[in-house]
C-alpha cells in the first residue's frame, strides 16, 4: 500500500506571523503523523521562515511556481528560486487556470521546470461542472494529463502526484459520490498505463471541500492516497482531525 499523503493548500491566507503560528500548531500535533506524509502549502513569503524551522517533520510545497528559471517577469517566483525552500510544488490549480489562463501547455512547462529543480509537482486536474453536466469528464482528464506530462521522461514522472480536484467542488461544500470519484481514479490510472506503458501509477490525491466530518468517505474509495485540502487546513484541529483519520484508515 502506497503511503498516505494529506496536503493543506493555505491559498492567499495568513500574513508571515500567523503562518509561523499556524505552521508550528501543526508541527506540534505531528509528533504522531507516523505513516503520513503532511504538506503545507504557505505563501512564498513565509516559506524559507517555514523551511527553516520545519524540521523535516511536517513537508512544504509552493502553490505555485514559474517555468522560466529567471527574467523580466515582474513579481513572478522560479522553480530554481524554490529549490531548496521547498520540496514539494502545487501546478495547475484551477484557480490558476481560471483567474490567470493558465493553459496545459504552461502547466506542462511548470512540471518540466519542477522536476528540473528537484521539486515534486502536485498536479492538478478536474472538470469543471459544465465538463460533468456534459459528460465530459473522462475526456477532459485524459486530456489534462496528456497535457501536463507531455515530455516527461519515466524516471522523473515518478515524482509526480496527481491531485483530483473537481472544480464544481472547491470551497463549495458539494463532493462526488464514491462511485464517480471511483471512476475518475480509474480513468487516471488507465492514462497513466497508456503514458508510461503500465511501469508507473502516480499517487492520487482527492480535492475539493474535503474537512474533517466527510474524509471517511473519500476514504473508502479505493485508490485514494489522500488529500489535498483548502478551507479545512485554515484550521488546525480539522485539518489535525483529517490526518488522524487518514492514519488511523490504516496506512
Ligand atoms: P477546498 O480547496 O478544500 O477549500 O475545497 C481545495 C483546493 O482548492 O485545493
Amino acid at each position: 500500500m502506497r503511503k498516505k499523503m494529506v496536503v493543506a493548500n493555505w491559498k492567499m491566507n495568513f500574513n508571515v506571523p500567523e503562518s509561523l503560528v499556524h505552521f508550528d500548531k501543526i508541527a506540534l500535533l505531528a509528533e504522531d503523523y507516523d505513516g503520513v506524509d503532511v504538506v503545507v502549502c504557505p505563501t512564498f513569503l513565509a516559506l524559507f521562515g517555514l523551511w527553516v524551522r520545519s524540521k523535516g517533520r511536517v513537508k512544504l510545497g509552493a502553490q505555485d511556481c514559474n517555468s522560466k528559471d529567471a527574467g523580466a517577469l515582474t513579481g513572478e517566483v522560479s522553480a530554481a528560486m524554490l529549490e531548496n525552500v521547498a520540496e514539494y510544488v502545487i501546478v495547475g490549480h484551477s484557480e490558476r487556470r481560471k483567474f490567470f489562463h493558465e493553459t496545459d501547455a504552461e502547466v506542462n512547462r511548470k512540471v518540466i521546470a519542477s522536476l528540473k529543480h528537484g521539486l515534486k509537482p502536485i498536479i492538478c486536474i478536474g472538470e469543471t461542472l459544465n465538463d460533468k453536466q456534459e459528460q465530459r469528464t473522462d475526456q477532459v482528464i485524459r486530456s489534462q494529463l496528456d497535457g501536463a506530462l507531455l515530455a516527461v521522461q519515466p524516471d522523473v514522472v515518478i515524482n509526480t502526484t496527481i491531485a483530483y480536484e473537481p472544480v464544481w467542488a472547491i470551497g463549495s461544500g458539494q463532493t462526488p459520490t464514491a462511485t464517480d470519484l471511483a471512476k475518475v481514479i480509474e480513468i487516471i490510472h488507465s492514462q497513466f498505463d497508456f503514458m508510461y506503458g503500465g511501469d508507473f501509477q502516480p499517487s492520487v490525491l482527492y480535492g475539493g471541500s474535503v474537512d474533517d466530518n466527510n474524509v471517511e468517505n473519500f476514504l473508502a474509495v479505493e485508490g485514494v492516497d489522500g488529500f489535498l485540502v483548502g478551507g479545512a487546513s485554515l484550521n488546525s484541529k480539522k485539518f489535525d482531525t483529517i490526518i488522524r483519520k487518514v492514519k488511523e484508515s490504516g496506512v
